[in-house]
């Protein structure tokens, strides 16, 4: 096999792959795993939840709050690229809003924001909500 023959392979193995992952994701969540945002851990976090869900993939997040207010979020996850899509959505979603607002925030509203999920990943939708859950409880718990 010669190199052109060689790129030619990987582009056409590429453009499948790309295929494969608009048919089976929204545009939504394929912006949003390429590009997440709010990635990483806050230093000077207020609260944070961490939870394993049942895949066994872990998700982190870290929450600023001032005045029962969300000012900042951050995600972190070792899971698959529908939960980085989760992620992101979700810190975006919860910025600027209350403690109470966020209660009643639930995977049905993160899968709206998305454009929904292959049913086989909507669990990481769970565990993004769950973890966001976990954070608020910890950080009432503190108080
Ligand atoms: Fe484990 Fe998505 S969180 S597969």
């Amino acid at each position: 096999m010669t190199d052109e023959d060689f790129v030619k392979l990987l582009e056409e193995l590429q453009q499948k792959i790309e295929y494969g992952e608009i048919k089976k994701y929204s545009k939504v969540v394929i912006h949003e795993f390429r590009n997440p945002s709010n990635l990483g851990n806050l230093d000077d976090s207020d609260a944070i939840g961490r939870i394993k869900g049942p895949c066994g993939d872990t998700m982190k997040i870290t929450l600023e709050i001032s005045n029962d207010r969300i000012t900042n979020a951050c995600f972190w996850t070792d899971g698959c690229g529908a939960t980085i899509a989760c992620g992101s959505m979700l810190t975006k979603m919860i910025k600027g809003k209350t403690l109470p607002e966020l209660k009643e925030i639930n995977c049905f509203d993160l899968l709206e924001a998305l454009e929904g999920l292959p049913v086989e990943h909507t669990h990481c939708s769970i565990l993004a909500i769950n973890t966001l859950h976990k954070a608020i409880k910890n950080y009432y718990k503190k108080e």
